[in-house]
């Protein structure tokens, strides 16, 4: 989804700075400068550095919430029936822009839910200091993860809401980047 958002923006004039995680996807035409990272934390770093050089940043990256406590050099032997690994939380990227955000910048999330899908993605908009959120819901099928289309509603800080049809994520990104054109 961040690829097809990146290529949209691009074609629309914006200069865009694509933050991308270990994808297997190629740079897509236009004005797109590209970061490539391999962790949350190297995605955080990258991202607060950006933002102040930003009028509007969108955070659709499915980050994970918990990386391994510890990392071993070395190959863990199989030892026993089972294995636990600790897990600490990495940082929440998109609420760290939040509070950095200033009035001139817009700050748009994702949500990716299952249950209570409206009331979990509004409560994440505000909590984040986010301008607007884009829910997919895991219960669309063709939506999320895996698929090159995706199912989404946007909800705005007036609980305005609008639903869109299932459609090819470079169509989705067309329809956020109208939305955000209307409000910024
Ligand atoms: N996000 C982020 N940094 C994280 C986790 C999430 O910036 N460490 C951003 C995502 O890019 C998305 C928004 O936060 O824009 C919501 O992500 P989501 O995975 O739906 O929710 P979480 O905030 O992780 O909450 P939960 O897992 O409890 O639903």
């Amino acid at each position: 989804m961040g690829f097809a958002l990146a290529e949209v923006f691009a074609a629309r004039g914006a200069e865009v700075v694509l933050i991308a995680g270990p994808v297997a996807i190629p740079t897509p035409p236009g004005n797109i400068k590209r970061i490539n990272v391999v962790s949350a934390e190297q995605m955080f770093s990258v991202c607060k550095m950006e933002f102040p050089f930003s009028d509007l940043a969108i955070m659709a990256a499915a980050v994970a919430d918990y990386r391994p406590a510890s990392f071993s050099k070395n190959k863990i032997k199989r030892e026993n029936s089972s294995l636990s690994i600790e897990l600490e939380a990495n940082r929440d990227i998109a609420a760290a822009l939040g509070e950095l955000k200033t009035s001139k910048q817009y700050l748009v999330g994702f949500a990716l839910e299952t249950d209570n899908e409206i009331n979990n993605a509004t409560k994440k908009m505000k909590t984040k200091n986010l301008d607007l959120i884009v829910l997919n819901s895991l219960r669309d099928v063709g939506a999320g993860f895996g698929f090159d289309t995706n199912k989404i509603t946007i909800i705005d800080r007036n609980n305005i809401m609008r639903k869109f049809d299932l459609k090819s994520k470079v169509a989705v990104a067309e329809d956020i980047a109208n939305v955000i054109t209307e409000y910024i």
